[in-house]
């Protein structure tokens, strides 16, 4: 295996923020376009990160904050704390060493890793990477179901052998958004990086529309993913199945009658339907309607610990976070995405500290400063 390229942490950069703008500054805008873009006007990317500013913390002073630790139960693990790396796509776009330095650094920092179905590294190579470390916390890999199931069934088998502990079926995108800002930049795919899992894959057998035939609905949506297909899911694999990308209480409510494992309240950070709500907004209903049915966790916008501690307030199990380890990955490689679950961590006790709140088990709705 070659050796990761060691980076360094540019001078300055002491937050996600100071990440980001730095990422600007040395990604191309292909890539930029790619890693930084929502859908259409981006109402929904700008949403998620200004619905966790808007909700305030209550400080408490004086209690016992001895022996506090950041650690919580997520499926029948005790993890170090409650950050996993989002599903992202194309990493070697960001930089070359890709998924792989985001595996040695999450693993490093007992962050869970959710490798992508479109990574630009093999879902073995990032397994052994990832695995090998004591301090881990889960390897969970996510799903976009192809139009081929075998095919399909096929990739679930790779990811079981390979050591991966969950399955993210992500169900917010049957088709991508209307990316204006990528078909402005006449975004592609450079030639080195490609979805290398999907290697195989045959394309689907071309199409002849009828007059009065819709592409999308006749064409792609004809073998989109439905409810029936989580359950055929769960039938051919023995791993827990998540949904990710759920937003409505009574999707919720489907996903418990099918009893999966988990949800992740998510929009795929404003990447598809532009106008959907901000996720702060929508854990609240998705976790009282589940009434600690299965484990919720939330993605979009997060980017303080204080915005963590918030998630796990309002019914949180752990959270994800996407677009800014890419940018520390573009930044410095593995020691940028490491950097980056740190800041997350120590701004997460900081914040747990001075609301008085020792242990993510105490962190509840009481937590948010509600004004009169
Ligand atoms: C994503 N996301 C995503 N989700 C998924 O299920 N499969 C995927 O392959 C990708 N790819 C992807 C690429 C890029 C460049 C981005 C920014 C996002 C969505 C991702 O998992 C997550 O839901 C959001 O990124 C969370 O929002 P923040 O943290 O980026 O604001
Ligand atoms: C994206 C796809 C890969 O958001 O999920 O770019």
């Amino acid at each position: 295996m070659t050796p990761l390229a060691v980076g360094q942490i540019p001078a300055g950069v002491v937050t996600l923020a100071d990440h980001e703008a730095h990422a600007h500054s040395r990604l191309g805008s292909n890539a930029w376009t790619y890693f930084s873009g929502g859908a259409a006007d981006e109402i929904t990317l700008r949403a998620n990160a200004s619905a966790w500013s808007r909700h305030l913390l209550q400080p408490r002073v004086l209690r016992q904050l001895a022996g506090g630790h950041t650690r919580v139960e997520l499926l029948g693990r005790t993890l170090a704390h409650p950050i996993l790396l989002a599903p992202v796509a194309f990493q070697r776009m960001a930089h070359p060493d890709g998924e792989l330095a985001s595996a040695y650094a999450a693993a490093a920092q007992g962050a869970g890793m959710v490798l992508s179905t479109q990574a630009s590294i093999s879902l073995e190579t990032v397994a052994k990477a990832f695995l090998g470390e004591a301090q881990r916390g889960p390897l969970w890999f996510q799903l976009y179901l192809q139009h081929d199931r075998g095919f399909t069934r096929e990739l679930v088998q790779r990811a079981e052998a390979a050591g991966y502990e969950a399955l993210v079926l992500t169900v917010d995108a049957p088709t991508s958004g209307a990316r204006d800002r990528e078909r402005r930049a006449g975004f592609c795919l450079p030639p080195h990086v490609s979805a290398v899992n999907l290697e195989g894959l045959r394309p689907p057998a071309p199409l002849a529309l009828q007059p009065g035939q819709s592409a999308l609905f006749d064409g792609l949506l004809a073998t989109a993913p439905t409810w029936d297909d989580v359950a055929w899911l769960q039938s051919i694999t023995r791993l827990p199945v998540l949904l990710k990308g759920v937003l409505h209480p009574g999707d919720a409510r489907q996903a418990a009658a099918l009893q999966v494992a988990g949800l992740i309240v998510s929009n795929h950070g404003g990447r598809t339907l532009d106008t959907a709500p901000a996720t702060a907004a929508v854990l609240p209903r998705i976790v009282q309607a589940l009434a600690g049915a299965m484990p919720v966790l939330v993605d979009g916008g997060l980017r303080r610990g204080t915005d963590i501690l918030k998630a796990m307030a309002l019914g949180a199990s752990a959270v994800l976070v996407g677009r800014p380890y890419a940018y520390g990955l573009a930044n410095a490689g593995a020691l940028g995405v490491a950097h980056v679950l740190r800041l997350l961590r120590d701004e997460l006790e900081i914040a747990m500290a001075l609301c008085g709140c020792p242990t993510l088990a105490q962190a509840t709705p009481e937590l948010l400063f509600t004004p009169d």
